[in-house]
């Protein structure tokens, strides 16, 4: 790895450690109802093969879906650049008794060796890779064969008016109405550090299809997760709902 790249990936990992402390509290992130939780587990029953699995959480977070990947009864393992999103992540699952290793390491070249896995899982983490395509290349390697890749993202800032606006008058309405920053649970990239990402708006569906085909992934599946959304939406402030209406998306590929 580069100077450079170590230094981005320095200044990712120290955002994601401010931002740790409030992460689940936002709406897309924390499962915040059973009825949004049940709509994740048919989402993922309808992707997953049925049987027993070893999912890999690259870039897990607070560990919130491989804590679900854990319920649903799978082997989860999840690794993070963040150490205080990793130490949310294992008292959280101490804390449910839930049997999940955590560990740290870069979602661009898990420290894994080849086959290790049958499912490589990532939710919000493309946009904020400095190498997003290497790191899909990294994760058919430790794709076991006939295993499946399965990502979750979305475009929330296109670089367009619209969506700006979109987004400024949402928070600003969220600020207003209901008193809530709706920067808390973000990690608030610099132009500077966004500048070094390909996809700091959110990867675009077309683009990672394209990532998952030029690695030569086959079967390509897209879901659009509206039941999730839908549920998600119910525990949102307006000013939320308003920027959340952009492309997002699950897409996986079979190895
Ligand atoms: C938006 S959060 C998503 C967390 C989790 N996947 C979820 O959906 O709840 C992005 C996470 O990716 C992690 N991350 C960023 N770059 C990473 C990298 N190169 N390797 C591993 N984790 C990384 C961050 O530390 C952060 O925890």
């Amino acid at each position: 790895m580069s100077s450079t790249e170590i230094q981005i990936k320095e200044m990712v990992a120290h955002k994601w450690d401010l931002a740790s402390e409030t992460f689940d509290t936002h709406a897309g992130h924390g499962i915040q109802s059973q009825k949004e939780k049940d709509a994740w587990k048919r989402a993922f029953q309808d992707v997953f093969p049925k049987k027993d699995l070893k999912i890999l959480d690259v870039g897990c977070g607070t560990g919130e879906l491989s804590l679900l990947f854990a319920e649903m009864g799978y082997k989860v393992t999840g690794i993070d650049i963040s150490r205080q999103m990793l130490k949310t992540a294992k008292t959280k699952a101490e804390a449910r008794g839930a049997d999940i290793t955590f560990g740290e390491g870069d979602a661009e070249n898990p420290p894994f060796d080849i086959s290790s896995f049958d499912i490589v899982f990532s939710r919000h983490l493309l946009w904020t890779l400095p190498n997003p395509k290497k790191a899909v290349e990294n994760w058919k390697r430790v794709l076991r064969k006939n295993g499946k890749v399965v990502i979750i993202d979305g475009v929330w800032d296109s670089g367009t008016l619209e969506s700006r606006v979109r987004r400024d008058a949402g928070a600003l309405l969220t600020l207003l109405l209901e008193r809530k920053d709706l920067r808390k649970g973000h990690a608030g990239y610099s132009d500077e550090l966004k500048a070094q990402l390909p996809h700091a708006g959110g990867a675009p569906l077309e683009k990672v299809k394209e990532y998952l085909s030029n690695t030569g992934f086959e079967k390509i599946q897209i879901f659009d997760l509206k039941e999730v959304r839908e549920a998600q939406k119910e525990n949102m402030p307006l000013g939320e709902r308003i920027v959340r209406s952009y492309q997002y998306y699950l897409i996986c590929g079979r190895k």
